[in-house]
């Protein structure tokens, strides 16, 4: 496939080295070449079969406006941007555009967020227990909570709709991503995490996702495509 990524930060150049290896064209777009939306017009992007977006929470909707605009379907990892989602949303069903949101392409993550869920189910009668969520991401990370925090959150209230789920995050160093689900009682604790070991994790499942995504018009997201269903 024609592949165009857009972003050449540490994401943008962990998938452009994989597209690479697994055969794909890729031509990387950054911010400079990119200016006011410049690189993303329909000329530009003409014969291209798939873009791939990790930018920063404050350009990722320009682009991937531009993006639809132009037809080209899309997959972003880039988090941050929950307000303007409706609005996307909408564009993408109005000009029958594919877009492939996820706010984190681990797939051990979306195991993991299923794991939490039945955790949650089972501490829901036990309110001697408190829980809450730690993440903890690299110096770099401009958003938090991180958006799989947000996601776990989401997952334990759906299974628990009594308990806040407090999120703590910790912005230091070089950490890929972690996320743990703690409840802690008087006598014991019980933790669920999982730990990003490298950025290699999060470009597989963006190169799945981008593999997967042309053809199937709609907004899309991860958990969807790994496991069927509808969100
Ligand atoms: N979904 C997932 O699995 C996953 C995994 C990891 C990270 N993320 C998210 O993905 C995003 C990117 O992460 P990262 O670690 O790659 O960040 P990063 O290293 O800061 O890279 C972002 C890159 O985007 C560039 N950029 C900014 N505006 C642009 C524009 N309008 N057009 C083209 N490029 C533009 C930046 O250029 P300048 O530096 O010149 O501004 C930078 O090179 C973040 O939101 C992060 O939270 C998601």
């Amino acid at each position: 496939m024609q592949i165009v990524i857009v972003g050449n930060g540490r994401m943008g150049r962990a998938v452009a080295a994989l597209a690479a290896e697994r055969g794909h064209a890729v031509r990387v777009i950054g911010r400079e070449e990119n200016a006011g939306g410049a690189a993303l017009t329909p000329e530009r992007l003409a014969g291209v079969d798939i873009a791939i977006e990790f930018t920063r929470p404050d350009a990722v909707a320009g682009n991937l406006e531009r993006l639809i605009e132009a037809g080209v379907p899309t997959v972003t990892g880039t988090t941050g941007w929950t307000a303007e989602r409706p609005r996307i949303e909408r564009l993408v069903r109005s000009r029958g555009g594919a877009l492939l949101y996820a706010a984190n392409f681990s797939i051990g993550v979306h195991l993991f967020l299923r794991a939490a869920r039945e955790l949650a189910a089972l501490f829901a009668k036990r309110p001697e227990f408190g829980a809450f969520i730690l993440e903890e991401h690299h110096a770099g990370k401009l958003d938090a909570p991180s958006g799989t925090a947000a996601l776990l959150r989401e997952k334990g209230r759906e299974a628990d709709p009594v308990r806040e789920f407090p999120i703590t995050s910790v912005r230091a160093g070089f950490i890929p991503g972690t996320h743990q689900l703690t409840y802690d009682g008087p006598h014991e604790s019980v933790s669920l995490s999982h730990v990003a070991r490298s950025r290699a994790g999060f470009a597989v499942g963006a190169l799945a996702a981008a593999e997967w995504l042309p053809g199937r018009p709609g907004f899309h997201s991860f958990e969807a495509m790994l496991f069927g269903g509808a969100g």
